[in-house]
This record gives C-alpha cells, sequence and structure tokens, in this order.
C-alpha cells in the first residue's frame, strides 16, 4: 500500500478527493496532512478522517530553512513513498526537493506547460485559449516545470469568468488526482531517475 503525505495550505477538496478515492479503493494510505496555514480548511478534513495533521505556519520561522526542516521532519518521521502538493500555496527550495527525488508530485491548476505560476484560470480567460485544465506534475526546482504525469482539459465557454472556470477545472482535478495516485499504486505509472514512464 503506497504511503502518502499531502501539504496543503487552504480549502484541501483536492485533499478530500484523494481521502475518498483511497479509503474506496484502499490502494494508498494518508499518513499525515501537513498544512502551512492553521485555518486551512482542508485540516478538518483530515482530522475528520482521522488522518493525523501537522500545522508548520512559514511566518512563525525566520527562515526558510527553518520552516522546511520542521516539514522534512514531519515527513522522515513516516518514510512516505510521495509527497503530494494539494493547493501547497509555498515555493519549495532546490535542497528541500532534491531531498526526496522522484517523491514529491504537484497538482497545477493549467494544462501545463501554459500559465505556470498564480492566477491561471483569469491568465486563460485573458488569452483567449479555448480550452483550460489541470496537471499533475513531478516538482523539480523549477516552478510548475517537472515532468508531466498526467493532464486533463475542459473547455471554455464564452460564459466563463475565472470563478466558474475554476470550478469547472476543480471538479476535474477531482478525478485527476486520485486518478494518479491509482496508477502509481497498479504501478502504471513510474517515476525513475526524473523520468516519468507510463504504459
Ligand atoms: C487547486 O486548483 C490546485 O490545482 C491549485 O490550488 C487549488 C487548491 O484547491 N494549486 C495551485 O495553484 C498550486 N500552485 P484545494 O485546496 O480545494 O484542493
Amino acid at each position: 500500500m503506497l504511503k502518502l503525505v499531502i501539504l496543503i495550505s487552504g480549502s484541501g477538496s483536492n485533499l478530500q478527493s484523494l481521502i475518498d478515492s483511497v479509503h474506496k479503493n484502499g490502494i494508498a494510505k494518508i499518513l499525515r496532512v501537513i498544512s502551512n496555514k492553521a485555518d486551512a480548511k482542508g485540516i478538518q478534513r483530515a482530522e475528520a478522517a482521522e488522518i493525523s495533521t501537522s500545522i508548520i505556519e512559514h511566518r512563525d520561522y525566520s527562515s526558510k530553512q527553518d520552516f522546511e526542516e520542521d516539514i522534512v521532519k514531519a515527513i522522515d518521521a513516516i518514510e512516505p513513498d510521495y509527497i503530494l502538493l494539494a493547493g501547497f500555496m509555498r515555493i519549495l527550495s532546490n535542497e528541500f526537493i532534491a531531498h526526496y527525488p522522484d517523491k514529491i508530485i504537484n497538482i497545477h491548476p493549467s494544462i501545463l506547460p501554459a500559465f505556470r505560476g498564480l492566477n491561471t484560470h483569469q491568465r486563460a480567460i485573458d488569452a483567449g485559449v479555448k480550452q483550460h485544465g489541470a496537471t499533475v506534475h513531478l516538482v523539480i526546482p523549477e516552478l510548475d516545470s517537472g515532468p508531466i504525469i498526467q493532464q486533463i482539459s475542459v473547455d471554455i465557454s464564452i460564459n466563463d469568468d475565472a470563478h466558474t472556470l475554476a470550478n469547472k477545472v476543480l471538479k476535474q482535478e477531482h478525478q485527476l488526482y486520485p486518478d494518479v495516485v491509482k496508477a502509481l499504486a497498479d504501478g502504471r505509472i513510474t517515476i525513475r531517475d526524473g523520468v516519468v514512464y507510463t504504459q
């Protein structure tokens, strides 16, 4: 069974979809949820599912290094197979990423390599593209640029604004992330030396 740690900063709706799916199919176990915000709704979701939580707030630390050292301690106590970022809104240092080769996975709300960074939904509308979506990818030091694991797309309609588009994408994210975890658990996706292999 895959051992997972999930890092969040906010609502945790992706966390919820992961909780629900691993609960149902029993292919993975979420051993800890770590939030850099004490008031993240995702913490309540984890507690409701009886998953242990750590609140490690970046603003309590004078340096990023100290902040990340405490995250590393919380993760290393568990030795997870994968560390899933699910709406985790801090940029991780190169040192942190190097500590977990082939193990850190992120979900990003765009069809990468388009729209790296923030405000992806509004930027997609402003750019006039007809499709938008989400990407699950391996994390490398360069932001939102690691090897792509799986993507989904949605059509942008003339009536969409950033809010309706975000909801459309999020709904698909809730399918995408659990699908990737299942594929990792089944061995249909493997990650080795920074390369993603899909069967
Ligand atoms: C999701 O749309 C996720 O893709 C995005 O934040 C949202 C979190 O929602 N992640 C990023 O923007 C990462 N840079 P959630 O807290 O309800 O899962």
